[in-house]
């Protein structure tokens, strides 16, 4: 079901890589609600995903930015600005990445310069991309600006990493500049912390399957899907949310606050029949 929800809309989507992702489920909802957008990677993602079938067939242009790199920020900006008629009244941040989980370091042996690139590509971008907008005006009154995050910002979970810090700088991020941007312009930051979620950047969680078990088990709503995160981050580019601004609003069917539910008592249970000895287990 349609709503026209963001008819006359004008934005900006970064993270589309394939189907699977989170920013390609919002460009085909964001379509559908009657907005127009450009959408952007990294020219390698540009090479290897799937992108210019999702221009098809949403009717946008793809814009080829760096998320870390002020030029091209400044480029896409101005360009989206060139190419929609005018201001952007949402942008949509759904950009993570860590070097280290990828070359599987653990937390307590990590390489430093791939800690920066953490911090540099999954939060500080956040940062450049909001003071690039604020630098040029390129925002609407009343603009909505969302970026995804995660709850491992807030409580540890174990194997996501140098993520965790870069979640919880991202969500600092949308607070700060929240206010700045509220203040000056009436626009709203806001950042939603999604349940585990299958795609690429999700696949590559150590022990993402057993964690999205465990997360469907403990939420009494369950895992919320991709398509269902598209579904509230356009709520949030939409003008029913104009006073929601600097919050971290979890998108995770309850599992925020949950301790323990009886799903994932009885399964635990189960597995005291054959119970793993703590000495034994090696990160
Ligand atoms: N999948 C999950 O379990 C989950 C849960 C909560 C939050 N999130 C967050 O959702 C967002 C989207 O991830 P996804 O799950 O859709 O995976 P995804 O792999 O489809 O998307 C990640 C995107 O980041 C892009 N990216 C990486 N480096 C970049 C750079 N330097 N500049 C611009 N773009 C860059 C990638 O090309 C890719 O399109 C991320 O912020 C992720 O941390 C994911």
């Amino acid at each position: 079901m349609t709503y026209n929800l963001l008819k006359g809309k004008k934005g900006i989507i970064f993270g589309a890589l394939d189907h699977k992702s989170i920013a390609w489920k919002t460009a085909e909802k964001a379509h559908e609600e009657g907005a127009v957008f450009t959408l952007t990677n990294t020219p390698t993602a540009l090479r290897f995903g799937e992108i210019n079938e999702l221009a098809e067939k949403t009717n946008s242009i793809v814009i080829p930015a760096d998320a870390t790199n002020i030029e091209d920020l400044e480029n896409l900006v101005t360009k989206s600005m060139e190419l929609l008629g005018g201001k952007v009244d949402f942008i949509l941040h759904s950009i993570g990445m860590s070097i280290n989980v990828r070359k599987k370091r653990v937390y307590n042996d990590l390489r430093y310069d791939f800690f920066a690139k953490t911090l540099d590509i999954s939060a500080l971008s956040f940062h450049k991309l909001l003071q690039v907008c604020h630098k040029h005006d390129a925002i609407n009154e009343w603009g909505s600006v969302v970026a995804l995050s995660y709850i491992a910002a807030q409580r540890v979970l174990y194997g996501y990493n140098d993520m965790a810090d870069a979640k919880a700088l991202l969500e600092s991020i949308g607070r700060s500049f929240g206010y700045i941007y509220g203040r000056d312009k009436k626009i709203r930051v806001n950042t939603i912390s999604q349940s585990p979620t299958m795609t690429t950047a999700g696949s590559g969680v150590k022990g993402i399957d057993g964690l999205l078990d465990f997360t469907e088990r403990m939420s009494p709503l369950g895992n919320a899907t991709a398509e269902e995160c598209a579904d509230f981050t356009c709520v949030m580019f939409s003008d029913l949310t104009r006073k929601v601004t600097m919050q971290n609003i979890f998108h995770d069917g309850g599992f925020s606050n949950m301790g323990m539910s009886l799903k994932a008592m009885m399964q635990y249970n189960r597995g005291l029949d054959n119970p793993i000895d703590p000495e034994t287990i090696d990160d």
